[in-house]
């Protein structure tokens, strides 16, 4: 049945046939769960990893270098650590006020592509300030970020290969100039772990790459799959535009009820339960957050629902998402700008979707600001 899924087509119907087989069903000679309790568990089992027993990792596109989203512990555990301080809600407040000066200075057309033009620079600039990476080379960084999204759903082209080169170049031109003058950002203090032998230059890479890609094409679908929402709901949007407090329970029910990441999978170390050693599971995280035994009217959209427990859209365990703070305060800055700002906001021409099972959202989304 998950063959069926496309990326532009509604999931959820596929998602609730697939639910009426029962929480834990087989679909094309893997698991697959539906269910939040499932889902939820798997990713907080220690009998789960990302890898198979000979240390392989499922294919993916085979672009970017190794990253601790595709490693288990041990490892994980140490890079992930490394990573860390950058992300710390002590960090992201310092942020807010760059990223609220940010999407102001955005917001200044009374035509645009919501997306183009808004949820997608956003991030951009936010990631590229984080990671230390100057002006002058954010637009290649972008182009990269998108063809690497991409590449999960398509495979690896030529163009891709070629963008990959390329940013490796830069990444190694930015870890060089660190590693002479080191500054306040993720390269720097990664640059100081390395000289620690606290990790290896591959290593290095691959989580610089992580980052990157990582804060890219998600935080731009939750900005514009909540935007969508909200003008969809008019009474849903009148009640935020009166109570811009409700910022960030616009962005926990976005990322419930559209989430960027639908989702991901995890592989037995062992066997359990039905499951057996090294078989895969895919957890289905977009249907895990419509899970109607969790969640009273699943499929509405209500930004005043009780969020108990958490949504998945961050995944569950130990690779929660390492962004999640960052990607929840730019969600909020985001919304309260398009509030105060352009409270007429509204829809002026049909919208165009990404062509990704995994990471959903739009391509295109014409707005006018009355
Ligand atoms: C709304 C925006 C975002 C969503 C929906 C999202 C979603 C996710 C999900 C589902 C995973 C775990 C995948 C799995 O368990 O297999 C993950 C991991 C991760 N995310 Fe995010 N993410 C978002 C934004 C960000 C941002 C802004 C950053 C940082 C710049 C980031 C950095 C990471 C990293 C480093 C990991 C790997 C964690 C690990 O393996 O330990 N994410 N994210």
């Amino acid at each position: 049945m998950l063959e069926q899924l496309t990326g532009h087509e509604d999931p959820y119907p596929i998602y609730e046939r697939l639910r009426a087989h029962g929480p834990l069903t087989r679909d094309g000679g893997m698991w697959v769960t539906t269910s939040h309790s499932l889902a939820n568990k798997v990713l907080r089992d220690r009998r789960f990893g990302v890898r198979f027993a000979d240390g392989s990792y499922p294919a993916n596109s085979g672009l970017l270098p190794e990253s601790f989203l595709e490693l288990d512990p041990p490892d994980h555990t140490r890079l992930r650590r490394l990573a860390m301080p950058a992300f710390s809600p002590k960090k992201i407040d310092e942020y807010r006020a760059r990223v609220e000066k940010v999407a102001d200075a955005l917001l200044t057309e009374d035509e645009f592509d919501l997306i183009a033009d808004f949820a997608a620079p956003l991030p951009i600039s936010v990631i590229s300030d984080l990671l230390g990476i100057p002006d002058a080379d954010t637009a290649e960084f972008a182009d990269y970020g998108a063809l690497v999204a991409q590449s999960f759903d398509t495979g690896v082209t030529a163009a891709m290969a070629d963008a990959n080169d390329q940013v490796l170049a830069l990444f190694d031109r930015l870890i060089s100039e660190r590693r002479k003058t080191p500054g306040d950002d993720v390269i720097s203090s990664l640059v100081a772990a390395e000289a620690e032998q606290k990790l290896t230059a591959a290593e290095m890479l691959g989580t610089l790459v992580l980052l990157l890609v990582a804060g890219f094409e998600t935080t731009v679908n939750l900005i514009g799959n909540g935007t969508r929402a909200l003008l969809d709901h008019p009474s849903q949007w009148k009640l935020f535009k009166a109570n811009p407090e409700l910022a960030s329970a616009v962005v926990e029910e976005t990322l419930r009820w559209a989430p960027p990441v639908h989702l991901t999978s995890r592989i037995a170390h062992e066997q359990v339960d039905r499951i057996g050693k090294d078989e895969m599971i895919t957890l289905l995280l977009g249907a895990a957050n419509r899970d109607p035994d969790v969640y009273p009217e699943a499929h509405k959209f209500d930004v005043m629902r009780v969020h108990k427990p958490e949504h998945l859209a961050f995944s569950s365990g130990i690779h929660y998402c390492l962004g999640a703070t960052l990607a929840r305060m730019e969600g909020e800055v985001a919304f309260r700008a398009l509030a105060r700002r352009m409270p007429d906001l509204r829809q002026t021409g049909p919208v165009t979707f990404r062509d990704s099972v995994v990471i959903r959202g739009m391509r295109s989304f014409p707005v006018s600001r009355s």
